[in-house]
């Protein structure tokens, strides 16, 4: 299957990906939707919606143990996404897929099977400065019950210099795990992991990778890298909300216990005593979000079908445009974007004017941008901000969208200001 791909020029294929998602149609306060929200959720294309439809429509029923047909059907979309999920991200093997509830699910799943098989007290847990707090609280709390020390490793512009901290950081603190964000949610800073990898490999550091924006914006291959663990949500990928996965290297299955516990995921019980199932399962109580696997599994289809890479070069090449023409915007400043990589996601701030008024005016005028800390506010505390106002971009993003919303946005400020 392909969508859009003999499609030029590029605008056109734009426009092609574009009618893929029915929510671009709609308008807000009578105008048309200018959707620049994607770092929070992305909009869902046409075939996802139809997959989560047609599950319900014609496969419910729930999935392993099952001997008739339509147990069979679910559990075939259900383990074929898991294969889909394997590929994209460069998994060497399908049970290394697990399926949670979301980014943040798997890091709390992760955290409390390694505070029950690996962390101890007084071990470091070594995080950057520009983490999202899903991965930050699930580490604190094994902070405040456990005794685990957090070490937060400093994002400077210059990859060169962040991969010089992390030596000396590990130099330094010795620590037990590196769980680093792949990409920051509030400046679109890409971080070097793959130099990380390389340095945490050269120390022995397992490592852990928060993908949640990453894995929208970047080709990953985890076996290649030598990952231990990636997280990432359905949602922001394109697919339905409620699931997620954690990636758990083949190694560590049998040093990891599971971390929740119930149905599917035994191998044998009896009144006083269990024995688990193999990985994937052991990891998976319960009955599982099926309807959420189609839905991802229609997403990894979809952008394969458009052949995604082009819509990842545009892009670039649509931040290129807004940091262009945001900087041109008087009263405002933006995060970062001085010269290190950066996925499509933009802060700015008004030193005058408060960002919630700011994103309440641009949402009048058709724009949905999101006002707030973003989950991160340690870093904001640092930089000695509150919030800002966010625009993050996807392939089905235009430049007219951009130049309208930095439009919107001098309008908002001058409206504010007087
Ligand atoms: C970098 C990062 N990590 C984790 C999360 C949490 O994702 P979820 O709410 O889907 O669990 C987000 C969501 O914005 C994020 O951007």
């Amino acid at each position: 299957m392909s969508y859009c791909v003999d499609i030029s020029p590029l605008d056109k294929r734009v426009e092609c990906w574009r009618s893929h998602f029915p929510q671009l149609r709609r308008k807000v306060h009578g105008r048309p939707l200018v959707y620049l929200d994607n770092a929070a959720t992305s909009l869902k294309p046409r075939d996802v919606i139809e997959a989560v439809q047609q599950y319900y429509l014609r496969d419910n029923a729930n999935v392993h143990r099952a001997n008739h047909a339509l147990g069979h059907a679910s559990t075939t979309v259900y383990e074929d996404a898991r294969k889909a999920v394997a590929q994209l991200i460069g998994a060497a093997a399908t049970q290394e897929i697990i399926f949670t509830g979301g980014t943040t699910d798997s890091i709390n799943a992760l955290a409390t099977a390694l505070s029950k098989s690996y962390l101890q007290r007084g071990d470091v847990v070594l995080l950057s400065e520009l983490e999202h707090h899903s991965n930050i609280v699930p580490w604190l709390e094994l902070s405040q019950r456990m005794g685990i020390q957090l070490v937060y490793l400093p994002i400077a512009e210059d990859d060169d210099r962040v991969v010089k901290a992390l030596e000396e950081h590990i130099e330094r603190h010795r620590p037990r795990l590196l769980a680093v964000t792949h990409a920051s949610n509030l400046t679109g800073r890409v971080l070097p992991i793959e130099r990380m990898a390389e340095v945490a490999r050269q120390y022995e550091v397992p490592m852990m990778v928060d993908g949640a924006q990453g894995v929208v914006h970047h080709r990953i291959d985890v076996a290649k890298l030598g990952l231990d663990f990636y997280a990432f949500s359905s949602h922001k990928l394109y697919g339905p909300m409620g699931i997620g996965v954690l990636y758990i290297r083949k190694k560590w299955h049998d040093v990891l216990p599971p971390f929740r516990f119930g149905g599917g995921m035994i191998d044998e019980v009896d009144y006083q005593s269990v024995s688990y199932a193999q990985a994937p399962y052991k990891y998976e109580a319960g009955t599982p979000h099926v309807a959420g696997a189609a839905g991802l599994l229609a997403a990894v289809r979809f952008l394969e079908s458009i052949h995604w890479e082009e819509g990842l070069a545009y892009e670039q090449q649509l931040l290129r445009v807004a940091v262009d023409t945001l900087r041109k915007v008087d009263g405002i400043r933006l995060l970062g974007h001085e010269g290190g990589q950066y996925d499509p996601i933009v802060s700015v701030y008004a030193p005058k004017v408060h960002h919630y008024d700011l994103a309440v005016l641009m949402d009048q005028m058709g724009v949905a941008v999101r006002a707030g800390h973003h989950c991160v506010q340690p870093y904001l505390k640092k930089l000695g901000l509150k919030g800002t106002v966010r625009i993050s971009l996807a392939f089905y993003n235009t430049e007219e969208e951009v130049e309208y919303c930095a439009d919107a946005l001098k309008r908002s400020i001058q409206i504010l200001t007087g």
